[in-house]
């Protein structure tokens, strides 16, 4: 750190990303990207002609997207914002509706971004533990007066929030913003979506980094009404008015509209997270029901870093969150069937070592 650096920055906590470790190939279980490439139509997309107009500067209103994107979710173009990965976009939600006179809402367990994002905009947030069984105290969520952020599903848990409780905790906090973070609706749970038609306060963030498979290509956006569509513009205009890069905003196009593709993949990972719920299950493991592309899971006889070590160093990285809660548990990936083979594999080793 330099000697230049404002005080509050030299504390702030930055957000630690899953490894990406270069030194070897491992089995990447660990960021719940998809295992899938992305849409042929996205590949066919991105020709040397595109890459030719990158002299250019992007569209700054994401004009074509954006209505691709309204046009799936029957929404118009004025309900969409667009972002440089959902990030972005929880980014420029938190300094749109938090600082330190007006806070923020989060759970104690999800994720880790609400904190750093808190942090970085002077917001004292008010941290709300979760229940023994990982699920939302929804009550606590209600009459905030303030941002409320949650993730539906959330992470690491992998649970899901029942539609009802969704509308509670919206219609519960009329004079505040209520962040739905639905990065992983798509492989479970149930959309709000249909809330944003008589809720203005409602404000919904997707990726596409997990469901369509284009985590590299750092696209997000978010749903919600269009005056909340023009507080993020004002934010996004006054920081990075060319946040979508050319070749994204492409990517973008192009994923959303091949339809079958998403829907394939989204059936690949449910198929696959339903087979290693149970042979993991069949191993001793407790698994919670997952509405996401990944597991959180406790092994048996061991701790959650231990297995974590344990299967780095066979080639398999999963995620260990060092929060005191989450000790007994890591979250894991759901990849290819031949990555949760590994896995398996694996961990079958782990436990047949004998030091349980
Ligand atoms: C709940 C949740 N929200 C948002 C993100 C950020 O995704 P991205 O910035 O790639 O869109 C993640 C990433 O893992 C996440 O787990």
């Amino acid at each position: 750190m330099s000697k230049y650096l404002l005080p509050r920055l030299n504390a702030l906590d930055p957000y630690v990303p899953g490894e990406q470790p270069q030194d070897r190939r491992y089995i990447k279980l660990n960021t719940n990207e998809s295992p899938f490439a992305p849409s042929p139509r996205v590949l066919a997309a991105l020709d040397t002609e595109a890459v030719g107009r990158m002299n250019l500067y992007p569209d700054p209103i994401a004009r074509v997207l954006r209505e691709t994107i309204a046009t799936e979710y029957g929404l118009t173009p004025d309900n969409v914002f667009v972002g440089n990965g959902s990030d972005e976009v929880l980014g420029f939600a938190f300094m749109a509706y938090a600082d330190e006179t007006r806070g923020a809402t989060i759970p104690d367990v999800s994720y880790g971004f609400y904190r750093v994002y808190a942090q970085l905009y002077r917001v004292t947030p008010t941290i709300v533990p979760l229940n023994a069984d990982f699920t939302l105290p929804v009550e606590r969520f209600l009459a905030q007066h303030q941002l409320v952020a949650i993730a539906n599903p959330n992470a690491p848990t992998s649970l899901a929030l029942a539609y009802g409780d969704v509308e509670r905790i919206v219609a519960g906090n009329p004079d505040s913003i209520v962040l739905m973070d639905e990065a992983y609706i798509d492989f479970g749970g149930e959309t709000c979506l249909p809330l944003l038609a008589q809720y203005p306060n409602l404000l919904i963030v997707r990726t596409y980094s997990k469901s369509r498979s284009l985590a590299g290509g750092r696209l997000g956006y978010a749903l919600a009404s269009p005056a909340i569509i023009e507080d993020l513009n004002r934010i996004k205009n006054s920081f990075h008015p060319y946040n979508i890069n050319t070749l994204t905003m492409l990517a973008g196009i192009e994923a959303m509209r091949d339809r079958p593709y998403f829907k394939a993949c989204v059936q690949g990972i449910q198929a696959e997270r339903a087979r290693s719920t149970q042979a993991l299950r069949a191993l001793g493991f407790t698994v919670l029901d997952s509405a996401a592309n990944f597991l959180f899971a406790s092994p048996p006889g061991m701790d959650g870093r231990t297995y974590y070590e344990k299967l780095k160093a066979r080639g398999v990285l999963v995620r260990f969150l060092s929060q005191p809660t989450l000790e007994n548990y890591v979250r894991i990936t759901v990849g290819s069937p031949e990555q949760m083979r590994a896995l398996l594999d694996a961990t079958a080793q782990i436990l047949g070592e004998g030091n349980l």
